[in-house]
């Protein structure tokens, strides 16, 4: 088998709802302007004993159930987080000691909001090489763990959530092109320093305006790098499953592939910014509302903290 094929998905949102009107009791703020320049209304937030591994854990539950897959299947867990419940162990190796899975390799892939996209690149590696056969990928992020709440212009960005979906060897295509991208250059514009001497929490700095313009640019570019000599036009893309940061950010790819806003799949309106977790709870969305159908063209693309960036052109 040749290929490597999206044959499940899953998902799983924390039930603690952040709204705009909640944080306008938090900071000076609307939810007229946070839906103007964001796209979002509301977020799902872990409660006081969930971590991540717990939202990743019931996502990967969701994806085998889905998918009929018996968690003795899997070869293999990756978990796409920047917010791991430990510094060490990973989440992968959390998620495999509740399924109960013994004895296959599990591990995190940090590419922070890009996350998913290095995480299926790596697993299709690992199946197009003959070395397994079914990986539980999931993207998994408590980011209000790492938001500063006295920050309005990046508090009202983030969520919680996870996505998961199993990858498999396939007779078809499945997985047609990955492309990924890190640039270390721009570190100081979207990061979390370790702030471990003075005790404050480590959370989330971010020059909003400059992070913006770039991310629109490299998106920009990545729609056409996929493309090109892929074989297939803009015109053949069925759904656009972008990461969830911005619904200007969306809007813009959106037109960059001459694609109107109905054939683009967005959560970030309920879920705001889940970083590595938009992606798979997009795709799942678009799969459980009835929208994104089996033999459709998708086009995943994603821009996050390092900077990395990538993007993934499957047929569903
Ligand atoms: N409520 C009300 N006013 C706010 C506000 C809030 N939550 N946050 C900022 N403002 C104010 C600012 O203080 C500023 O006021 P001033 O003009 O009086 O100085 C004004 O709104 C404009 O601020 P600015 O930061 O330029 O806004 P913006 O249009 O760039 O929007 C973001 C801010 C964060 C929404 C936007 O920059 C963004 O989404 N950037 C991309 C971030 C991202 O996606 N990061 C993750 C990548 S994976």
């Amino acid at each position: 088998m040749k290929y490597s094929k999206i044959i499940g998905t899953g998902a799983y949102l924390p039930s603690k709802i952040l709204s705009n009107k909640d944080l306008e009791k938090i900071f000076d703020t609307s939810d007229e302007w946070i839906q103007t320049r964001t796209g979002i209304s509301q977020r799902h937030i872990i409660g006081e004993n969930e971590r991540t591994s717990d939202l990743a854990y019931q996502a990967a539950l969701d994806v085998l159930k889905n998918s009929s897959i018996d968690p003795a299947e899997i070869d293999l867990i990756l978990v796409a987080t920047t917010t791991p419940d430990k510094v060490f162990p990973s989440v992968a190796c959390a998620v495999q000691r509740k399924l109960n899975i013994k004895n296959i390799p599990a591990f995190d892939i940090q590419a922070v909001c890009s996350g998913f996209i290095f995480a299926l690149t790596t697993a299709d590696s690992f199946i197009k090489s003959g070395t397994y056969k079914k990986i539980l990928v999931i993207g998994a992020d408590s980011m209000s763990s790492i938001t500063d709440y006295k920050d309005r212009s990046n508090a009202i960005l983030w969520g919680d959530g996870a996505g998961a979906v199993i990858l498999s060897a396939s007779n078809e295509p499945g997985i047609i092109r990955n492309i990924i991208h890190s640039n270390g250059e721009y570190e100081e514009l979207l990061h979390v320093p370790r702030k471990s001497e003075t005790n404050d929490p480590n959370t989330i700095e971010m020059q909003g305006n400059a992070v913006f313009k770039i991310a629109v640019n490299t998106l920009d570019q990545i729609v056409d790098e996929t493309l090109s000599g892929s074989g297939f036009e803009k015109k053949d893309i069925d759904w656009l499953v972008p990461h969830q940061a911005n619904i200007r950010i969306l809007q813009a790819t959106a037109k960059k592939l001459e694609m109107s806003m109905d054939k683009v799949i967005v959560t970030i309106d309920k879920h705001g910014n889940t970083s590595a977790a938009s992606i798979p709870l997009a795709l799942n969305e678009g799969i459980r509302s009835n929208r994104v159908k089996a033999g459709n063209l998708i086009l995943m693309e994603a821009f996050g903290g390092g900077f990395t960036w990538g993007s993934s052109l499957i047929r569903i």
